[in-house]
């Protein structure tokens, strides 16, 4: 069994970006600069953009925090949107969700200029995706779709099932899975209605578990030898850790482990190569590498 790093890989992507920011720099071009909106006090989200403008500092990138209470209207909110989609020194920007319920999430998600949707949620970028042309791709998938391909695994023609189908990671990562230029795979979607999710996950070669249900996939629903990565996060009281929690994955790790050819841990696995690729997609945005 080999553990895939997550750690250690983003730090060596985020190493190679900051070379090559230096080197555009260094010819006179623009340091690329992300913002991040973050509405409200979500310990998660506090801890994800903290993070996020930690991981711009060591890619050498200028960062903005836009901060707001979580009584913002949702007109305030598309105020702001509209501020930064016309303010030509931020290449992209994200807003952090969850959003408080009374802001529509899909209208902030749509009044994003898609050129600098570097957290590829607009539609414009989902659907370009869907159908392989060059766009910004959502994070965790893109981080995934990275972490394979640097550990060598093979993923053509093979048997994938994916358990979830959220638009952050289920659904984006099918179809990335599935086509030709990424994955190449055999793909199967499960999800909290699927009568057969056992027996397909006993078949596969690769399972990437996305349902946020901590220790899900148990070790009688892996084969052996199969890969495993673990994109769940879920936050367990924990009275033995500072924070009074700790971070428990969608796989019962102790016990799958053992069977793997590959595995990824939580933490230390998908998460950091999540924030690793929004860094490579506000690379991109300030290359202007997709969009003009
Ligand atoms: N909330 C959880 N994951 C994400 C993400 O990748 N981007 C944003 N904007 N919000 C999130």
């Amino acid at each position: 069994m080999q553990l895939i790093d997550g750690k250690a890989t983003a730090t060596a992507i985020k190493a190679e970006i900051a070379e090559e920011v230096k080197q555009i720099v260094a010819n006179g071009g623009k340091q690329p600069h992300l913002a991040a909106v973050l509405v409200g006090h979500d310990g998660g989200s506090e801890t994800y953009v903290k993070n996020k403008v930690l991981a711009c500092e060591a890619c050498g990138f200028k960062s903005t925090l836009i901060r707001y209470e979580a009584d913002i209207t949702e007109e305030e909110l598309l105020a702001c949107v509209d501020k930064l989609n016309k303010d030509e020194d931020v290449d992209g920007f994200i807003v952090q969700l969850p959003l408080p319920k009374h802001i529509d999430e899909q209208k902030i998600i749509e009044a994003i200029d898609y050129r600098k949707d570097v957290d590829g949620f607009h539609p414009i970028n989902v659907g370009r995706m869907a159908i392989g042309l060059p766009c910004f791709i959502s994070a965790t998938p893109l981080g995934i779709i990275t972490l394979l391909k640097r550990y060598g695994i093979e993923t053509s023609g093979k048997k994938c099932v994916i358990l979830g189908r959220s638009n952050i990671v289920g659904k984006p990562m099918a179809q990335l899975m599935m086509q030709k230029q990424y994955g190449d795979a055999t793909v199967t979607v499960c999800h909290s209605r699927s009568q057969t999710l056992k027996e397909e996950c006993r078949e596969a070669d690769i399972i990437i578990a996305a349902i946020g249900k901590p220790n899900f996939v148990t070790a009688d629903m892996v084969k052996d030898g199969a890969v495993i990565v673990d994109v769940g996060t879920t936050r367990v009281p924990d009275a033995t850790r500072k924070s009074g929690f700790r971070l428990n994955g969608d796989v019962d790790f102790e016990n799958v482990a053992p069977k793997c050819s590959y595995i990824t841990p939580v933490p230390g696995g998908v998460g950091p190569m999540t924030i690793c690729s929004l860094m490579k997609n506000t690379l991109a945005a300030g290359k202007k590498e997709y969009y003009k």
